[in-house]
């Protein structure tokens, strides 16, 4: 079995993680993990619970910092970096469990995920405000338009709180496509959401990323990482267990030993 297969020849590489560990306390949820993701992939990230999968998004996002290993955003060390450095070159992430303001409209949520306003800057304000309320209302249209791709524009002016587990994923992905993300990590998307949610979540994932937009995908529902992924990584204990294709891991005794062993 190939442990680092690498991305398909003739992608660049977006994404480098070398070695990657995460202790807490006597507890190392991340223990040296490698790999490579090529543009316009969407790479898998499985394997079963408690295997180190979120807190390696973590590691990627820049919302914890490692204990040891690098994290290369289009070959640049970004290890240091916060997280909020690294959501302006181009990386998004949406949460396990989605936390959107809950008496915030779907529309203001979104719109809290823009990057880089003008309106921010305060002497814009005074200097510019024409290219102030310029911006607000593109924003506006930009989100509306990201609400109605997810089949949320009905909703846009009710409260976050009144949404379903899956209108929330689908809330996640209208809120992280706002930046403009050239990589996203997805923790989870399909948890909790029904059948014909699903199909959407499936069929937005595919077509934003026909326009040239990199995954991560974490999630337990193999149908749906066999249908979207080119490559698959198992994590068990926090290291890294195979790679290769969905096909090439389903088969893999030592992963279908780790599902087991972990039920
Ligand atoms: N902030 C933290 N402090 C201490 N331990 C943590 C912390 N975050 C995660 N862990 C532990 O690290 C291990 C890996 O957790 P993680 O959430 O990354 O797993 P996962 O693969 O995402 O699991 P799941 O499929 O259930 O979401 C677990 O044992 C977890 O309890
Ligand atoms: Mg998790």
């Amino acid at each position: 079995m190939r442990s680092s297969s690498g991305p398909p020849e003739g992608r660049p590489t977006v994404l480098s993680v070398r070695q990657a560990v995460k202790r807490y306390g006597g507890l190392t949820a991340v223990d040296g993990v490698s790999f490579d993701v090529g543009k316009g992939e969407i790479f898998g990230l499985i394997g079963p619970n408690g295997a180190g999968k979120t807190t390696m998004f973590d590691l990627v996002a820049g919302s914890v910092a490692p204990s040891a290993g690098q994290i290369l955003l289009n070959g640049v060390d970004v290890s240091g970096e916060a997280a909020h450095r690294r959501i302006a070159r181009g990386l998004g992430r949406t949460f396990q469990i989605p936390k959107p303001f809950p008496e915030l409209s779907l529309l203001e949520n979104v719109l809290l995920a823009r990057q880089d306003q003008t309106g921010e800057r305060l002497f814009m304000n005074f200097l510019a405000p024409g290219r102030v309320r310029a911006e607000e209302a593109a924003a506006r249209d930009k989100a509306m338009d990201l609400l109605d791709f997810l089949l949320l524009k009905r909703l846009a002016h009710e409260p976050a709180r009144v949404l379903s587990g899956g209108q929330r994923k689908l809330l996640e992905l209208a809120r992280v496509m706002m930046a403009d993300p050239a990589v996203i990590l997805l923790d989870e998307p399909a948890a909790g959401v029904n059948a014909t949610l699903l199909e959407v979540i499936i069929d937005r994932i595919r077509a934003i990323n026909e326009r040239g937009v990199t995954f991560l995908l974490i999630e337990h529902n193999i149908d749906m990482v066999s249908r979207l992924c080119n490559r698959v990584l198992v994590m068990a204990s926090g290291q890294p267990l195979c790679e290769g294709t969905p096909e090439e891991v389903s088969r893999d005794p030592r992963v279908i030993e780790a599902y087991l062993g972990g039920a």
